[in-house]
């Protein structure tokens, strides 16, 4: 039988996603990387919508990693362009739709302009709650787990709490998206099975589905197939099933 995706329980509450394969799609097109990058807004905008139809709370997009200032200057300036033109554009609709927009990733590193952008879209969207969306820019989990724990060390080097002291919850707390529960659904398109320095910290218990399907193709029944994958999974966080399907009869 097909999974009921529309009964909200068996809905993944928070979906992340590498937004992976603009590039080959361009390149099957003959076009310019870029023209990839450009359908690839598209795709995003819809899966955005999807998820406030269907009432998933929380989305986490992956924009541009760490390592991608290494691709040539040009296409990391077009991407940058492209990231100004896009919040210019959607931020009014997305505000209006009750999406609160944030940023994760170290946005020092981005010009003046685009930080500006990025500051106005969090505070006009700030109080909205149909839908968390997450947008990771300039984002390495690496990065995250290294930012959690020197704040935490500054805490220990302040008097707060003891080294001998620390736990999982100090780090997990400073950690980028902590106020959010923790990714239920992955999805990596574009056929790459690997986390490429996504959330390593909060992929902990993540299910993780990969398409070969390149983002600017990846549409609503690309998502739909991804939301079924997940209804069909069984969730043990180290339990046996049987305790599992204990408490759910
Ligand atoms: C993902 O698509 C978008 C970003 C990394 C910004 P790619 O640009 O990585 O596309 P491929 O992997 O080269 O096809
Ligand atoms: C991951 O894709 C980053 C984003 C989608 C923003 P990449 O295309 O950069 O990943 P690798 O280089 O194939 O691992
Ligand atoms: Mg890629």
């Amino acid at each position: 039988m097909e999974p009921d995706i529309s009964a909200s329980d068996q809905l993944p509450r928070h979906v992340a996603i590498i937004m992976d394969g603009n590039g080959r799609w361009a390149k099957q097109r003959n076009q310019a990387r870029h023209a990839g990058h450009r359908a690839g807004v598209e795709a995003t905008r819809a899966i955005i919508e999807d998820c406030v139809r269907r009432g998933v709370s929380c989305l986490t997009l992956f924009a541009f990693s760490s390592e991608n200032w290494q691709r040539p200057k040009q296409e990391v300036s077009l991407l940058m362009e492209l990231f100004v033109q896009s919040l210019k554009k959607e931020m009014g609709k997305l505000n209006d739709n009750g999406v609160c927009v944030r940023f994760i990733g170290d946005r020092s590193a981005f010009s003046a302009r685009l930080q500006k952008q990025i500051n106005a879209a969090e505070q006009l969207t700030r109080d909205n709650n149909v839908l968390t969306l997450s947008i990771a820019a300039n984002y390495g989990g690496r990065w995250d787990i290294t930012q959690a724990a020197r704040k935490v060390a500054e805490k220990i080097e302040a008097g707060e709490f003891k080294a001998a002291d620390l736990t999982e919850q100090h780090l997990s707390a400073a950690m980028s998206l902590a106020d959010l529960p923790p990714p239920d659904l992955f999805i990596r398109t574009g056929g790459e099975k690997r986390i490429s320095n996504f959330l390593l910290w909060q992929l902990a218990y993540t299910e993780l589905y990969f398409t070969d399907v390149l983002w600017p193709d990846f549409n609503q029944d690309c998502y739909h197939d991804a939301l079924a994958f997940y209804t069909r999974r069984e969730r043990r966080f180290g339990k046996t099933s049987e305790q599992i399907t204990k408490v759910q009869g």
